[in-house]
């Protein structure tokens, strides 16, 4: 018979771990009123990722890409981070080894404090230029098209992995580590389907780490999860990070 761990007993082992990485996708930002990208009210139900996320796409019709961009920064200018995202920023600066990768590109974690944090997906207030390879920081809303980049003049882009594209060498190095290392991977809100993030659960299941989820439903994850909470991330995340 598998242990039953309680949300005490978890509580109790993140509060006590001395590594902890946590994984986090569109199902946290939920809450800051956020859509995720799957699911009945999800942004890929009404939008085709190939036309709007992809190097293809943007070589055919930049301006198309960057008005979808510009929606999107347009409703997440009006969003702030919600108790799960606070929760975590306070979290990392008592874990000796805390890392925070998330697949979200809203800088919701960022803006609530977290340092620790490899936002593998890239970030929606970033920009990079096509020419020289730039990056900078961005808010401008409704942005200014064409964007053009203050060093040389190219054409800015989104700074976003995009479908077809690697992650960042240094995040994916960083992730690795953490998953490798970790006492506990804690995974919140992801539908687990995009990889690499989907290989993440397992990297660090076999290496012995204590798997828990926090989803508003079970995800292909749900096999090889040590202990599964089902509700929304803002009430489950901070009962379970605070101290008992
Ligand atoms: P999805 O939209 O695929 O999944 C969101 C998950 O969050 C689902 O499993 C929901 O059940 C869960 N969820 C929804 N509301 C929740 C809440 N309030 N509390 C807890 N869980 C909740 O989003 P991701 O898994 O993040 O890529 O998608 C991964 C990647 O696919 C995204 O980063 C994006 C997309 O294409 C890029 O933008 C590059």
């Amino acid at each position: 018979m598998p242990t039953v761990l309680s949300l005490t007993d978890i509580r109790d082992r993140l509060n006590r771990s001395k590594s902890i990485t946590v994984l986090t996708g569109a199902g946290i930002s939920a809450d800051s009123g956020v859509p995720t990208f799957r699911g009945p009210e999800g942004l890929w139900k009404n939008f085709r990722p190939e036309e709007l996320a992809s190097p293809e796409a943007f070589a055919r019709n930049p301006k198309l890409v960057w008005e979808w961009y510009d929606w999107r920064r347009n409703l997440l200018s009006t969003k702030s981070p919600n108790p799960a995202h606070i929760t975590l920023a306070t979290f990392e600066k008592h874990v000796e080894n805390f890392w925070l990768i998330t697949q979200n590109v809203d800088g919701l974690h960022a803006t609530a404090g977290s340092r620790k944090l490899s936002e593998i997906h890239g970030n929606i207030w970033k920009v990079r230029c096509t020419a020289c390879g730039r990056i900078s920081q961005n808010h401008d809303v409704p942005i200014i098209y064409p964007p053009t980049c203050k060093s040389c003049g190219g054409l800015l882009r989104p700074h976003i992995v995009w479908f077809g594209e690697s992650l960042a060498p240094e995040d994916l190095d960083a992730s690795y580590t953490a998953l490798q290392t970790c006492e506990i991977l804690l995974i919140i809100g992801t539908s687990g389907v995009v990889y690499p993030a989907a290989s993440f659960a397992p990297i660090a299941k076999n290496q012995g780490a204590l798997v828990v989820e926090v989803n508003l439903d079970p995800t292909p994850h749900s096999s090889i999860i040590d202990v599964s909470f089902q509700g929304r991330a803002k009430d489950v995340v901070p009962l379970l990070l605070s101290e008992g």
